[in-house]
């Protein structure tokens, strides 16, 4: 049983924060700020709404996602950890890693100077992730609502061993139409294309027109995401990251997922910073590896350039 008597009473902020029963009855706490609105869910830590003031809905969340214990809720930005995809040698495990289908604890609330809303999430080891993965350690997740949604994964290595993590943040960014947006930032990058196998070096923009599902290697390039539709360009910035996945299932493969409609590959692409393949983080007994992304709207055509004119 969930006490949201008490958790509003540690953590609430006068019309800024609060913590509801969400979906499935899993909780998700509401941030408000003068900048934007949000909604985390406590499963998964996930981020699931983030809409800058003014502004529609930067994040895609499938109308037909599931929140029940055990199962990953399609869309917001899931996290991934301490393994990215499959699990190297065991099948059986689930995709992804084994954080993004429990709850986590609310572990601390604030709002800082400049109208920002901040919320803290916790995780750590137990005999059930022990089962999966026999290692101790714990996670915190630091979600901060402004014109950007800025979230950063604290993962630490609190057994005596060496431990490898792989981590993506895995937004699904809401586009007007994947076959007309451009996906800018990445040219002269190398790939590993997860649907052929093979590696290749990025040209120009990505281009949306059929299955794409690739981990960008040696980046710490900010990607943005051109939308002719919506008028925008979602900005994805990313530290303690020298990957970046992008993907969308394209029309076999959404046909495949069972959480999301047949048609949902048209409005989202993901964009996901992270420490994948090549850019698993190798952590020493007690240390601990940031993982950080900001993720925003501007207009139509944005560069970080444009700033520093
Ligand atoms: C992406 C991967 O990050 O996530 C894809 O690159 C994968 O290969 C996709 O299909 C979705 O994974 P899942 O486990 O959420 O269905």
């Amino acid at each position: 049983m969930i006490d949201y008597e008490d958790l509003n009473r540690r953590y609430a902020i006068d019309e800024s924060l609060d913590v509801l029963p969400g979906p499935a009855d899993e909780p998700v706490v509401m941030i408000r700020s003068e900048h934007g609105k949000a909604c985390v869910s406590l499963h998964g830590a996930q981020v699931l709404d983030f809409t800058p003031t003014g502004s529609r809905p930067v994040l895609w969340l499938s109308d037909q996602a599931s929140y029940r214990d055990g199962v990953a809720i399609r869309g917001g930005m899931p996290i991934c950890w301490p393994w990215f995809g499959p699990h190297p040698d065991d099948s059986s495990l689930p995709s992804h890693g084994l954080v993004r289908q429990r709850r986590w604890q609310l572990c601390g609330s604030a709002e800082l100077d400049d109208g920002v809303v901040e919320c803290r999430f916790c995780l750590n080891d137990d005999a059930a992730s022990r089962e999966s993965w026999p290692h101790a350690f714990e996670l915190q997740f630091i979600v901060r609502i402004g014109q950007y949604v800025d979230c950063e994964l604290r993962m630490r290595n609190t057994s005596e061993d060496t431990v490898t993590c792989s981590a993506a943040l895995h937004a699904y960014i809401a586009i007007s139409e994947a076959e007309d947006v451009r996906v800018r930032g990445l040219h002269g990058r190398r790939y590993l294309d997860q649907v052929t196998g093979t590696t290749g070096t990025q040209k120009h923009a990505i281009i949306f027109d059929g299955e794409t599902d690739r981990i960008y290697q040696d980046t710490d390039d900010i990607v943005y995401v051109d939308d002719p539709g919506y008028g925008r360009t979602v900005v994805v910035a990313k530290s303690g990251s020298r990957s970046t996945v992008v993907w969308n299932p394209w029309i076999e493969k959404t046909r495949a997922l069972a959480d999301v409609p047949d048609d949902a590959y048209h409005r989202f692409c993901c964009i996901e910073p992270a420490n994948a393949a090549a850019d698993a983080r190798s952590l020493a007994a007690g240390a601990q590896h940031r993982l950080r992304c900001l993720i925003g709207a501007e207009p139509y055509g944005f560069s970080i350039e444009d700033l520093r004119e």
